[in-house]
């Protein structure tokens, strides 16, 4: 039987969880796979005062990470920090010293992956990060292995399980953002600092992983076009509802023939008929379409201790049953950044929620309606609400057709200019 002994950085919710998995499923893994995997350093910051020292042996942790890198036999290094540093560093000085790192950091890895993997080439170590995007649902080796004998051309995620949460409670119990996040944040759901969840930027992390895998496109953070969940009304909620639609944060990456790509993370209405949509609470969804395969959903638990040490010992064993030299890489067609494959914003074609208060007067529809038909948009549904007979305003509620994003940008400027129109109170892409 071959023995593999690896170090764990971190032992937080995941690194403790990577352990406790290793120890509990060590029989399964070793009659499954036969391997006898077993963890000979921990590093810590603090020997004394750090968190779930008790399930380890004491003289497995270090707070020395040159301990682990000297160690000839630690042939695994699994980095459960989080950030970029210090994990980007250790990552890297594992892989110089021809140590395969399994990882579950998104953050990391969608800022430094040229770097990262090109010191692991140099020495033929691996590099996995199965729990990157999605914690537990195996999404990378499917779009890796599984998906490989097709043409991938849509990947539309719920990727990030804070912001679905707060969605899903908003929606359910017809509540405010802040006070929802308050209590998710009271709850342990949202971080004290919410930022990286509800402003976008873990699934912009994320989906920048998942997008360069799909498409074998490098493709960068700084290309994706982001917006987080604050602006989402309860209002909004209440008026997709009424026209049977879900507002969901999604991170969506297209193709459009061989080469033009389309990333963007943002809050979006989908009908309650389409699969994600009934994606609830704290749980992700992974919604791909292959040219062979057609639709396919991946769907459980983006987040958590078991959940992502799942991902993450799956990683682990992948690694130890793969001989040094013969790990897979990525295989992009452009190994730095291509911004001459991003389709241009304005030639985004979706349809559009518009939401605004107007006049309640004579003639206002029809002044909106000839907006809407002078820059080529065409009205799919339209409900009328809310008549405030106090200020002698009403609320218009617009569904359009697939439009160009530049005629619609250019229509609600237009109608920006209107005195009818008294304020747009939101603009919502919708995906079918
Ligand atoms: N913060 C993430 C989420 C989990 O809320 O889904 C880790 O990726």
């Amino acid at each position: 039987m071959k023995t593999t002994k690896i170090a764990i950085l971190g032992f937080g919710t995941v690194g403790s969880g990577v352990y406790t998995v290793l120890q509990q499923n060590s029989e399964l893994i070793r009659h499954r796979q036969l391997l006898d995997l077993s963890v000979k350093r921990v590093l810590v910051r603090d020997l004394l005062h750090g968190r779930n020292l008790a399930l380890a042996p004491m003289e497995t942790f270090t707070t020395d990470y040159a301990d682990i890198l000297a160690d000839g036999e630690i042939s695994i290094v699994v980095e459960c920090i989080g950030g970029v540093n210090p994990a980007k560093d250790y990552i890297l000085r594992a892989l110089q010293a021809g140590k395969t790192v399994v990882t579950a950091n998104k953050e990391v890895l969608s800022k430094h992956w040229p770097d990262l993997e090109r010191a692991a080439k140099e020495t033929g170590a691996g590099l996995y990060f199965e729990a990157s995007v999605g914690g537990g649902i195996p999404i990378i080796r499917a779009l890796n292995d599984s998906m490989q004998a097709n043409n991938i051309s849509r990947v539309m995620g719920i990727i990030n399980g804070t912001t679905n949460y707060i969605l899903t409670k908003m929606t359910n119990e017809g509540r405010a953002y802040e006070e929802v996040l308050k209590e998710a944040q009271a709850l342990g759901y949202a971080e004290a600092d919410p930022s990286a969840d509800v402003d976008g930027w873990d699934c912009v992390y994320k989906l920048s992983i998942l997008a360069s895998i799909a498409f074998h496109a490098r493709v960068n953070i700084e290309n994706i076009y982001r917006e987080g969940i604050s602006k989402v009304s309860a209002e909004d909620i209440a008026a997709a509802k009424e026209l049977g639609y879900t507002i969901k944060l999604l991170a969506i990456g297209k193709k459009q023939d061989e080469k033009l790509l389309e990333v963007r993370v943002h809050p979006t209405m989908l009908p309650n008929s389409h699969p994600l949509s009934s994606v609830s609470g704290p749980f992700n969804a992974i919604f791909l379409t292959g040219n062979a395969v057609d639709d396919i959903m991946l769907y459980g638990r983006g987040a958590g201790m078991l959940p992502t040490a799942s991902a993450v010992v799956s990683d682990v064993i992948v690694a130890a049953k793969t001989a040094k030299g013969a790990h897979p890489y990525m295989t992009f067609n452009n190994e730095f950044d291509a911004p001459q494959w991003l389709k241009n914003q304005k030639d985004w074609t979706s349809s559009y929620f518009l939401r605004m208060e107007v006049d309640d007067e004579l003639g206002v529809l029809s002044k909106i309606a000839g907006v809407f038909a002078e820059y080529g948009v065409s009205v799919h549904s339209l409900m009328q609400k809310n008549e405030n007979k106090a200020n002698g305003s009403a609320e218009l509620i617009f569904i359009t057709d697939t439009a160009r994003e530049l005629s619609v940008q250019n229509a609600l400027c237009a109608l920006r200019a209107l005195p009818c129109v008294r304020e747009i109170k939101s603009v919502m892409r919708v995906e079918e």
